[in-house]
């Protein structure tokens, strides 16, 4: 044999050595958690055949507590590039079996590489978080290593789309890389996500707990929102990254893709000129609604069980991408409160970022009142919301359903807050405030003078039907222009694609800045 040939031949044994990460033992452990391996986990993201891989062969240079003897070829992470239907992504996967994919120097240089590349080539980023947080051996130097990529996931936040996968343990500090990125996906029961374990829970609270009770898929899907989606399966998370995906650009440069779509842009919906219940405090579920217009129905929704009295996710309105925002009355009559503005806000502002137009439909009583709310601080949360629609410079389309009363109506992407297109349905009820409260508030006087309750009553209704002939109706504000047209409900599919591609040329900047100061 050449010398040469046998050099090859060494290279193609290191990457099989490389590809059994921690080893075959520690691989069939991985596997008896039903959890997969990080290559395993490549593979099924990957279009076929389009990965790369970089720094199989970085080892760590630990000599702490005799780690020099503990080396592994790629040192507890996959990283490279591939495609995800033929458009270029860049990975990251902790290996699980390397030091149960503790973060080490070398582990951070290599995902720190895949990140750079990622955004000098305007490319999503993908990680898929799995490790037991900064390797403890390394210390302060693992410590920078997360500092490292923290720093570039802030750089790269609305540069390009950074989705985090957590399919396994992701605890202490390591949380923040997901926290920092666009979108989490957490499998369930196999995942868990906290600064401080159990164990510290215990000594410092007294709180018994364990892990999935603390930081499962569940708690971070209905409770904390910090995971946006969760899964069953590994498979089922992986396509959820890949369904995403379809719905978003390469970069902040760059338009969503368009897909062709068979469903005829001028679909009439018969039904929804009847969806809205006689009574107005009756609810109806908004995902009728968002099901009838979109194409085909499809709607990925994001943030599904947190925050349900507002909905968000996207969809597409005759092959073109849309972040949809749309009240829900059938949860909490669709009031917004602290968690739904955080949870709108946050979707706004990606939609904005990475220029993906907005279709907001509105059915809102107003803000939830209360101690509960206002100690929370809803008027800085709600203001998100508010801010996040008013920098807003993507087309935003605003179709109102029903009621639209108060700050709640001016958040939910109002003509002033530089709304594109406002549409009502005949329906719309947008005022002040409904006709119960209004009365109570410009009859008090009348009201505690009149003893005879039958009498109040009559008064009370007069005044009311006199309320809402005035202003529980849209013409009130199409007669000022803050509503462009009042539309049939069965057209408004036609009608939100109209305004979607009149208003895909749009061009609208803000003010220059160092960055704005929203308030957080
Ligand atoms: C070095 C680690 C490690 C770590 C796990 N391992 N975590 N090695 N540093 N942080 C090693 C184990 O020694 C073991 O090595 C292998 O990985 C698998 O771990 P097991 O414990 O056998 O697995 P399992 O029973 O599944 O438990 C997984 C685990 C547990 C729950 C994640 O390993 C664990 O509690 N690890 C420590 C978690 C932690 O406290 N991390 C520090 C958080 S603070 P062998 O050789 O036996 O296979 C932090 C600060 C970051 O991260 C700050 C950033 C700003």
């Amino acid at each position: 044999m050449s010398i040469q040939l046998e050099k090859v031949k060494e290279l193609i044994q290191l990457r099989e050595k490389a590809r059994l990460g921690g080893g075959e033992k520690r691989i069939e452990s991985q596997h008896l958690k039903g959890k997969y391996t990080a290559r395993e986990r490549l593979a099924m993201l990957l279009d076929e055949g389009s990965f790369e891989e970089f720094d199989m062969f970085v080892e760590h240079r630990c000599h702490n507590f005799g780690m020099e003897k503990t080396k592994f070829l790629g040192d507890g992470v996959v990283t490279g590039y591939g495609t995800i239907q033929g458009r270029l992504v860049y990975v990251f996967a902790q290996d699980f079996t390397v030091s149960g994919g503790s973060l080490s120097e070398m582990q951070s240089q290599k995902i720190c590489k895949v990140m750079d590349q990622a955004m000098k080539m305007g490319a999503p980023l993908i990680g898929i978080n799995d490790s037991g947080g900064a390797r403890i051996q390394e210390g302060i130097n693992a410590l920078a290593g997360y500092a490292e990529i923290f720093q570039r996931n802030i750089l790269a936040s609305g540069v390009i789309p950074q989705i985090s996968g957590i399919f396994g343990p992701c605890a202490g500090g390591a949380v923040y890389s997901p926290a920092l990125t666009d979108f989490n996906i957490m499998t369930q029961g196999t995942s868990y996500m906290f600064l401080t374990g159990p164990k510290v829970v215990k000594t410092v609270t007294g709180e018994d707990v364990t892990q999935e009770q603390l930081g499962g898929a569940s708690v971070h899907t209905s409770k904390s929102g910090v995971a946006h989606f969760s899964a069953q399966t590994e498979e089922d998370a992986i396509q959820m990254i890949q369904k995403l995906l379809s719905y978003i650009p390469q970069n902040n440069l760059e338009e969503p893709p368009v897909f062709k779509s068979s469903d005829p842009i001028d679909r009439l919906e018969d039904g929804l000129n009847e969806i809205i219940p006689d009574s107005a405090n009756k609810p109806y579920d908004m995902y009728e609604i968002i099901g009838a217009i979109v194409d085909s129905g499809e709607f990925l929704e994001v943030h599904a069980d947190y925050a349900k009295n507002i909905i968000v996710g996207f969809a597409r309105f005759n092959g073109q991408s849309v972040g949809i925002v749309a009240n829900q009355p059938k949860f909490l009559a669709g009031v917004l409160d602290i968690n739904a503005s955080r949870k709108a806000a946050r979707f706004v502002r990606f939609c904005d970022a990475f220029n993906i137009p907005i279709v907001s439909l509105v059915d809102v009583p107003g803000f939830l009142p209360g101690t509960g709310q206002e100690y929370g601080g809803v008027i800085t949360h709600g203001a998100k919301l508010l801010y996040a629609y008013g920098e807003a410079t993507v087309p935003k389309v605003t179709v109102t359903l029903r009621k639209s009363y108060g700050g709640a109506h001016i958040v939910m992407s109002c003509k002033q807050l530089r709304g594109d297109i406002n549409y009502a349905w005949p329906s719309a009820e947008i005022a002040v405030m409904g006709a119960e409260g209004a009365v109570e508030v410009l009859y008090s006087k009348e009201i505690a003078a009149e003893k005879d309750p039958e009498k109040l009553a009559v008064v009370l209704e007069e005044k009311k039907k006199e309320y809402n002939d005035l202003f529980t109706n849209p013409y009130e504000a199409a007669r000022y222009g803050y509503i462009d047209d009042v539309i049939e409900p069965r057209n408004t599919r036609f009608r939100v694609i109209r305004a979607l591609q009149q208003l895909q040329t749009k061009k609208l900047t803000n003010p220059p800045k160092k960055h704005d100061n929203l308030p957080l």
